[in-house]
């Protein structure tokens, strides 16, 4: 999910019209996994076929609106269907759900380094050997092979268990993987089919595994891209670029299109990366939240988790807006976004003397002519959307020669740099508006140009007004890092609490996701716009889409030291270790204030403790399910998400107060309610005839009591649990929902460094 692509918005509406004059949609149909049916046929596929058959009254050859048969990540299949069609499907034998199509959309040389990774010294690389042998699946926009990024220069071959295939296509064939690069397929018939009608499309886009827009080439090298020396962009931020776990393997799965990702084409990935054998599983891309049961990617990830991998998501880039954050299955890690400590200044100083700090990647200090002073145009009257600078909207007698003013928003960052060219503008300063405020995500502009904060634009917009000849030139100082406070929370980085489980505390952890540098595909100039005819091997993009796989690859890292972890002890290792302080030992802020559980979950990533936690909490995967009995979900919707049929009355019967062992702490009072008590249970992963002690930060309002306060472990994956009782000191009856957050750590009585940390929040839910 990056902020750079306007391109869905338009397609979406094609869809739309498409709907209305074709009755024919994509939907999704579950089925039993044992239906009873199953044994009359002799495959799967035949099986599906059989729905069609009933479901279909036309002549048509069934096969022909079948989209996909599932079989891994879920039992069912992927078909054109009418509306009667759909009627009479969910009245057959064995269909569990029909869901239509739903549209998703996709939400560095330098961040190993922010994050403490060091390939001499003794630690997380060493360690992992770089995560030699683990597999990373990254499902996004496909790859550009030829990037230095996927050289698989010192790789170790390809594990004997990888099952994948190197799919050929259009400008893709089987030479373009290696032993980096050891899969790659393609799935477009869910977006084949809702992009009907959008003939005319203008976008070039290759049918295969190549990556025509740049995003997935970017994750995919963030999490696992081999080291390249000397990476930069356009010169600047130079340094060798690495992936997280620079020696694991990467396994493309393209289910991004121009006009986003549908659902019924990332199941098919799923379904697939499940049968190849992947260890880890990326996906940078999501929609609004909705309840698990309609949520494919929850749905799939359940199977994917019940196969011993890890499934990690992007958060969204919906905030700050409250409970935006997306991918929240309690499976799944979800990962929000913080920036790093590197900037690239590119400073206003208008002829008053006064200056105004920005930002930008475009090199003006490498290319001359690029500071001179320009006379400043904002041309914010009319109803063109000029002050934007759409495409079209500047009237070149009035943009010649000078430097614009261009507020954010509508159209794309870069885009209104070329707006502002094509018009004979020569320089442009992008505004922040009041949603946007400090945001700082920049792009490798077009032209001389930089971005700058709320404060300053209203500062700048003033200037201009109070002078009848305002002037400025924009002084570029390439790149500056250390000298600003990071992490911090970035404000895009979608918020809790968990919309459709606020028992579990999401996002689950930040990870670099703001002016990341990683590998760009050759068909593309840095900005990523058409008229865009540089070329570089590495850009810079912003999202939650770009903290993923920082995630992904440090999870690539534990497995490859830990092969016998389980997804949750390996999230388990991410998020108990996580750091809330930044580099200068504050609190990690969001904004002006010190961030807040639902911005930052545990706080942010550090691979080099994660990677030796010495506990774990750890959870089946029944666990999950006595959990979803707890949060009311019925038994249909249970059996819809996990495809096991069990009865919640005696599942709570036989688990009395049961409390999902999770990492993260989150306790809800409903209203009347004075006290609640929680179970976990710590599992030895570290050193024998170890002791370690309870400390809490017990969130206001509330009184925490742990026992046993010590645990000594004398074994390795030696087993203890203990509980924690919270006593409520609120008044009852408060008529607004309110949060308090603290801490429970577990602290190595031999180490104070070893830590095991959980975040605790507690919610009073006020009366209806
Ligand atoms: C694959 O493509 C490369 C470069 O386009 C070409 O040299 C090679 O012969 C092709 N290989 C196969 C097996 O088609
Ligand atoms: C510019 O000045 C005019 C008149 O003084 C005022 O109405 C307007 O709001 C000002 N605009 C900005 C952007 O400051
Ligand atoms: C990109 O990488 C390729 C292969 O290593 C190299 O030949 C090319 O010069 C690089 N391009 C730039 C702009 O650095
Ligand atoms: C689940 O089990 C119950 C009782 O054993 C049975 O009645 C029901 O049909 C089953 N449901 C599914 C979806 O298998
Ligand atoms: C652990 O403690 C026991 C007795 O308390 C001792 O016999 C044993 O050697 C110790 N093991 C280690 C690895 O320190």
């Amino acid at each position: 999910m990056d902020a750079k692509t306007p391109f869905f918005v338009s397609t979406f509406l094609l869809y739309f019209v498409c709907l209305q004059a074709n009755t024919l949609q994509t939907y999704i149909v579950q089925l039993h996994p044992h239906g009873i049916t199953t044994s009359y046929f002799n495959s799967k596929l035949h099986w599906h076929l059989s729905y069609l058959e009933k479901a279909i009254s036309t002549e048509e050859e069934p096969s022909s609106r079948l989209l996909y048969s599932y079989g891994s990540a879920m039992e069912g299949f992927a078909a054109l269907l009418s509306d009667p069609e759909v009627k009479i499907l969910k009245n057959l034998h064995d269909v569990i759900a029909v869901r239509p199509d739903r549209r998703l959309e996709i939400h560095t040389t330098y961040s190993y380094k922010f994050l403490g990774l060091s390939p001499t010294r003794e630690g997380a690389w060493l360690q992992s050997s770089f995560g030699g042998g683990a597999i990373i699946g990254v499902l996004d926009t496909g790859v550009w092979p030829e990037c230095p990024s996927f050289d698989d220069h010192g790789m170790p071959p390809v594990p004997r268990k990888w099952r994948g295939i190197c799919q050929e296509g259009q400008n893709f064939n089987s030479s373009n993987c290696n032993r980096k690069l050891i899969g790659a397929r393609f799935f477009r018939k869910g977006h084949r089919v809702a992009l009907l009608s959008a003939s005319s499309s203008t976008v070039v886009e290759y049918v295969s595994p190549r990556d025509s827009h740049g995003h997935g080439t970017h994750t995919a090298s963030t999490a696992g891209g081999s080291p390249v020396p000397m990476a930069s962009v356009l010169g600047n931020a130079v340094g060798e670029a690495r992936g997280m776990a620079p020696r694991a393997h990467i396994a493309i799965y393209k289910v991004c299109w121009f006009s986003g990702c549908y659902s019924s084409d990332i199941l098919a990935a799923m379904d697939m990366a499940i049968r190849d054998g992947v260890d880890i599983l990326s996906l940078s891309l999501g929609g609004f939240p909705v309840p698990l049961y309609d949520d494919t990617i929850a749905i799939g990830s359940f199977r994917a988790m019940e196969h011993g991998i890890s499934v990690v998501c992007a958060a969204g880039n919906n905030g700050p807006i409250q409970s935006s954050v997306a991918n929240e299955a309690p499976w799944i890690t979800t990962i929000g976004a913080s920036t790093l400590d590197r900037r690239f200044p590119a400073i206003v100083r208008l002829r008053n003397g006064k200056f105004l700090y920005g930002e930008s990647m475009y090199p003006g200090n490498l290319i001359p002519n690029s500071e001179k002073e320009l006379k400043l145009v904002y041309l914010a009257e009319g109803d063109r959307g000029s002050e934007y600078c759409v495409k079209g909207s500047l009237p070149r007698e009035r943009v010649r020669g000078k430097m614009v003013v261009c507020d954010r928003g509508v159209n794309g960052r870069a885009e209104k740099g070329q707006a502002v060219k094509e018009a004979g503008g020569v320089a442009m300063i992008l505004a922040n508006t009041e949603i946007n405020l400090e945001d700082d995500s920049i792009d490798a502009h077009i032209l001389p140009a930089t971005m700058i904060g709320f404060k300053e634009a209203v500062e700048l917009k003033s200037y201009i007004n109070s002078t009848t000849l305002p002037r400025a030139r924009i002084i570029f100082e390439g790149t500056v890092i250390g000298k600003s406070r990071g992490p911090a929370v970035a404000k895009f980085s979608s918020r809790g609490p968990s919309f459709s489980d606020p028992s579990i505390l999401k996002p689950d952890m930040i990870a670099p996701g703001v002016n990341i540098i990683a590998a760009w595909p050759q068909n593309l100039g840095p900005s990523a716009l058409p008229e865009d005819s540089r070329r570089v091997n590495f850009t810079v993009m912003s999202g939650t889409s770009m903290a993923c796989p920082h995630a992904s690859g440090i999870a690539a890292l534990i497995h490859a030291a830990h092969p016998t972890w389980t997804p949750a002890a390996i999230k388990s290792a991410l998020i108990t270790t996580a750091e809330v302080t930044d580099h200068s030992g504050k609190p990690i802020m969001d904004g002006d204030k010190p961030a807040g559980l639902f911005a930052i979950g545990a706080g942010h990533v550090n691979p080099e403790s994660a990677i030796n936690p010495g506990l774990i909490y750890d959870i089946r995967a029944d666990e999950y399910i006595t959990h979803l009995c707890t949060i009311g979900y019925t038994r249909s919707d249970i059996f819809t998400i996990t495809h096991r049929n069990v009865s919640c009355h005696e599942l709570l019967q036989k688990n009395r107060g049961f409390s999902l062992n999770y990492p993260s702490i989150s306790v809800i009072f409903r209203p009347g309610m004075m006290s609640k008590m929680i179970k976990r249970r710590l599992t030895n992963v570290g050193n024998l005839n170890s002791t370690f002690s309870v400390e809490v930060m017990a969130p206001e309002g509330v009184k925490v009591r742990v026992k046993p306060r010590h645990l000594t472990f004398k074994n390795l994956n030696q087993v203890f649990s203990y509980r924690v009782w919270f006593i409520s000191r609120k008044r009852i009856g408060s008529q607004k929902m309110s949060f308090a957050q603290g801490h429970l750590t577990w602290v190595n009585s031999r180490s104070s460094s070893n830590k095991i940390r959980s975040p605790i929040l507690v919610t009073w839910e006020s009366k209806k």
